[in-house]
């Protein structure tokens, strides 16, 4: 098992029309294996790119109700209906910035996948949580809020990226063998809690991935792909990653 998927997390960067451009310097290399996250308000903008092609969208966050009184928020279906496939649930900004917790994030796991989205639910340690040697716990009880007591036959379409938080935005990867163990640990919990649909599971490495440690990374056996942040918002360096992937 080694399929992979190299997602591009735009975060809070660009305007539709700048989303446009890059969307369409990467459609241009006619990747096969990407998906592009942008920004809400940029979404419509890159769905009349994407559409059509092999890339698939992604959201970078959701709420978990279909629809109703929650100003600010935006249901699965409508990211549905705008022309998403994805949606990035749990982001480590999302749980340090704004407060998200396991349970919140577990909901919105369930919601989107429910819907139809393939949620990419990121999981990851801090660096004072991987210094005490407390990482293992840290990521099993992240692992546990969406997967205990899940039924295995429907688990399938869930995502998992290791984005350990000392590594996101710093330039300091985790290096190969670092992220290895993590994702080998991943896969037995996952085991441990769902069985044999853990084998099959994509597990995405993000924290400073680059052209230039791409390919050790995404050539580590359980490593199934990369969630990208700044070096998605440079085409040709995003491109090259996907390519690192095949
Ligand atoms: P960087 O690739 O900029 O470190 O960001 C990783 C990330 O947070 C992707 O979701």
């Amino acid at each position: 098992m080694k399929k992979n998927l190299i997602a591009g997390n735009w975060k809070m960067h660009t305007t539709p029309q700048e989303a446009r451009e890059l969307a369409q310097k990467i459609a241009a290399g006619n990747p096969q294996n990407a998906v592009l996250c942008p920004p809400m308000t940029s979404i419509a903008a890159v769905a009349e790119i994407t559409h059509g092609t092999a890339i698939g969208l992604g959201a970078q966050n959701c709420h978990f109700e279909a629809k109703g009184a929650f100003t600010g928020e935006v249901s699965p279906s409508m990211l549905i209906a705008c022309g998403c496939t994805h949606v990035i649930i749990g982001h480590s900004e999302r749980r340090t910035l704004f407060g998200e917790t396991d349970e919140l994030i577990a909901k919105k796991v369930w919601s989107a996948l429910d819907a139809g989205l393939t949620p990419l639910f990121c999981v990851g340690e801090t660096l004072s949580e991987r210094q005490s040697e407390s990482w293992k716990s840290v990521i099993e009880r992240q692992l546990k809020a969406v997967f205990a007591g899940a039924d295995p036959d429907n688990v399938g379409g869930i995502v998992i990226a290791y984005e350990p938080v000392w590594a996101i935005g710093t330039g300091l990867a985790a290096t190969p063998e670092q992220a290895e163990e993590v994702h080998v640990f991943i896969r037995t919990c996952l085991h441990n809690l769902i069985g044999n649909p853990a084998s099959d599971m994509l597990i995405l490495y993000g924290g400073s991935v680059n052209e230039g440690n791409a390919r050790t990374l995404l050539s580590q056996p359980n490593i199934n792909g990369a969630l990208v942040g700044g070096a998605s918002l440079k085409a040709e360096q995003f491109l090259a990653i996907c390519a690192a992937g095949l």
